[in-house]
């Protein structure tokens, strides 16, 4: 039996568990004036998503600027002066679900576009967590999100993350192993889950941080990966379960 949790905050509060895994995730909070407000206090910028949203559908990006407040939903971006009018905006288009809030990573950028990776760990017919792939995606023009169902590219790792970083397989092999122990500790939590897809940005110091962890990744998305196999391992493993 396959398990699919769709609860990004159910996903968030398993994960803190594990301190191993909890330093990788970035602060997050349910959605209310006082929580918003705290974190763009803290922060500065923020993300704003449905708690059960997948393809980047409804997600926002929320920031303090000089003159106030701003958020950006697609490529359209909404100033206020106080804080109230930015709150009661949000909650207009946020009404009836429950959304996140959590702390903005500014993405590093290819050819001008944020892009994040996509980490697929699975739990292999030997039992055992395994990363069986690691792949790219930059967001369309302008855009805040980079799925690849809202307009995003997919591109390797390694050409994402060559002009920013020195050693790229150590930085990969570190990807694999956060996916490995993402796995392990999410699975204490929701027996049955057998794979996972990671949602992983990286800040300018290189630190990777867990946007979240899907639980019935795409894994047509590797397909684009030049090196076959990797494609062919994922459906192997899966048809395993
Ligand atoms: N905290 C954040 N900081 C920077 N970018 C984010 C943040 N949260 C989400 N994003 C961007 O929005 C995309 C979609 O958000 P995500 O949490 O993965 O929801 P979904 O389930 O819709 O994919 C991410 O892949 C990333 O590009
Ligand atoms: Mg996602």
């Amino acid at each position: 039996m396959v398990r699919r949790i769709t609860s990004k905050w159910a996903k968030t509060m398993a994960l803190r568990r594990n301190p191993k895994v909890a330093r990788f995730l970035p602060a997050t909070s349910k959605m209310t004036a006082e929580s918003l407000k705290r974190l763009l206090d803290r922060y500065g910028m923020v993300y704003v998503k449905p708690d059960r949203g997948s393809f980047g559908n409804g997600v926002m990006r929320v920031e303090k600027t000089g003159e106030g407040y701003r958020y950006q939903s697609g490529r359209k971006i909404v100033q206020y002066r106080r804080y109230e009018a930015l709150y009661g905006a949000l909650r207009r288009l946020t009404r009836g679900k429950t959304y996140l809030v959590q702390r903005g990573i500014h993405l590093l950028r290819y050819r001008g576009n944020r892009f994040d990776l996509r980490v697929m760990s699975q739990y292999s017919p030997s039992k055992r967590w395994e990363t069986t792939g690691i792949i790219g995606r930059a967001a369309a023009k302008g855009k805040i999100v980079t799925n690849y169902h809202n307009g995003g590219t997919i591109y390797t790792a390694e050409t994402l993350l060559r002009p920013h970083v020195a050693n790229l397989n150590a930085k990969l092999g570190a990807l694999a192993r956060l996916g490995v122990q993402t796995g392990r500790s999410l699975r204490k939590s929701f027996p049955g889950i057998a794979e996972i897809g990671l949602d992983i940005a990286m800040d300018k110091t290189l630190k990777p941080w867990i946007l979240e962890v899907n639980t019935k990744p795409d894994p047509h998305i590797f397909r684009k990966h030049p090196d076959r196999s990797i494609f062919k391992k994922i459906r192997r493993y899966q048809s395993a379960y």
